[in-house]
């Protein structure tokens, strides 16, 4: 059966279900590029997901850089970024400032919320969460505000459908995975998620050698040569799309990809959390179900 046809929701480049513009979805990243550091062969040739160009700036001193999104408005900003424009606050920061704005209803008060994120002692951390932070009016916020119910008046049933049950318990439960191994202080993820303060880093001299495209992934792949990529990190590209589309993909990047590349694919669904590639405890943005790091030739192998 053919599955050229197959097709992914990201395309409407919007989060809701509503029709209208293209809207800049993410102001930042919430991929923690260490793992693809760690991941890819230095001076190698990889594809990343483009979206606020985070992940592209960081590979760019030590790769060939390709960033593609199938966003145009999303794409047209990591450009801009890659210039040096600041950025701005997209759909994706809008629904945490407003989940953050409720905080100090459950004891979040920006000065306690502070100290916590200033602390660099994972085990200190864990003290302070425990005593300060992990109230239950801070637990039952945040079972709310993930109930698939409240979730459904900001996004489209797609981006809902593959949750894990019971989310507010599990985005706790990956919180506290992450402030128990990583110290807080140098960790950017901890700063814009309790904080809402979005880094600013310069982009680096080689931003201008990364080459953009606007298209969709698997089609982009398709078109390629056979084996010229050595990495992809495809972000969560596979959150809300079908079975048809991730075997079509999986299928164009296994052609794109050289003998030994290696592949990224994060998810915010628990089904692969048990996979021995799961790298999501090393990922200090704190969201990710699984990160799985994985060679190209094993894709698809899992299903
Ligand atoms: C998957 S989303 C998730 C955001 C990401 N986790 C982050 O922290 O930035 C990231 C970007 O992927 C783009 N995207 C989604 N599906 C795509 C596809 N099939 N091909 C190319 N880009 C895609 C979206 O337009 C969006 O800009």
């Amino acid at each position: 059966m053919s599955t050229s046809g197959a097709v992914t929701i990201w395309e409407r480049g919007r989060l809701d279900a509503r029709v209208g513009p293209r809207q800049v979805l993410f102001g930042r990243m919430y991929e923690d590029p260490s793992i693809e550091l760690g991941a890819f062969r230095p001076g190698s040739r990889v594809l990343c997901i483009a979206s606020a160009g985070c992940t592209a700036m960081k590979l760019a001193p030590h790769h060939e850089v390709v960033a593609i999104d199938i966003n145009p408005v999303q794409l047209a900003y990591a450009e801009r970024r890659f210039e040096g424009d600041r950025g701005v606050r997209g759909r994706a920061e809008r629904i945490m400032d407003f989940m953050r704005f409720f905080g100090p209803l459950a004891g979040w008060w920006p000065s306690r919320v502070r100290a916590f994120v200033e602390l660099d002692d994972p085990a200190q951390q864990m003290h302070y969460w425990e005593r300060e932070l992990n109230t239950w009016r801070f637990r039952a916020a945040v079972d709310g505000l993930f109930s698939i119910t409240a979730l459904r008046a900001v996004y489209a049933p797609r981006f809902l459908d593959f949750l894990p049950n019971r989310l507010g318990s599990v985005m706790r439960g990956r919180m506290e995975r992450c402030f128990a191994r990583h110290p807080n202080r140098s960790n950017p993820y901890a700063r814009s998620l309790l904080l809402g303060e979005l880094s600013s880093e310069p982009p680096p001299s080689q931003a201008n050698e990364i080459q953009l495209v606007h298209a969709d992934a698997a089609s982009f792949l398709e078109s390629q040569p056979a084996a010229s990529f050595d990495g992809f990190t495809l972000s969560n590209i596979l959150d809300g799309t079908d079975d048809a589309y991730r075997q079509r993909l999986f299928s164009a990047v296994k052609r794109a990809a050289t003998p030994d590349a290696m592949t990224v694919l994060r998810s915010f669904g628990n089904a692969d959390a048990d996979s021995p590639a799961n790298r999501a405890e090393d990922d200090r943005s704190m969201l990710w179900g699984s990160v799985l790091v994985r060679p190209a030739h094993e894709l698809g192998l899992e299903r």
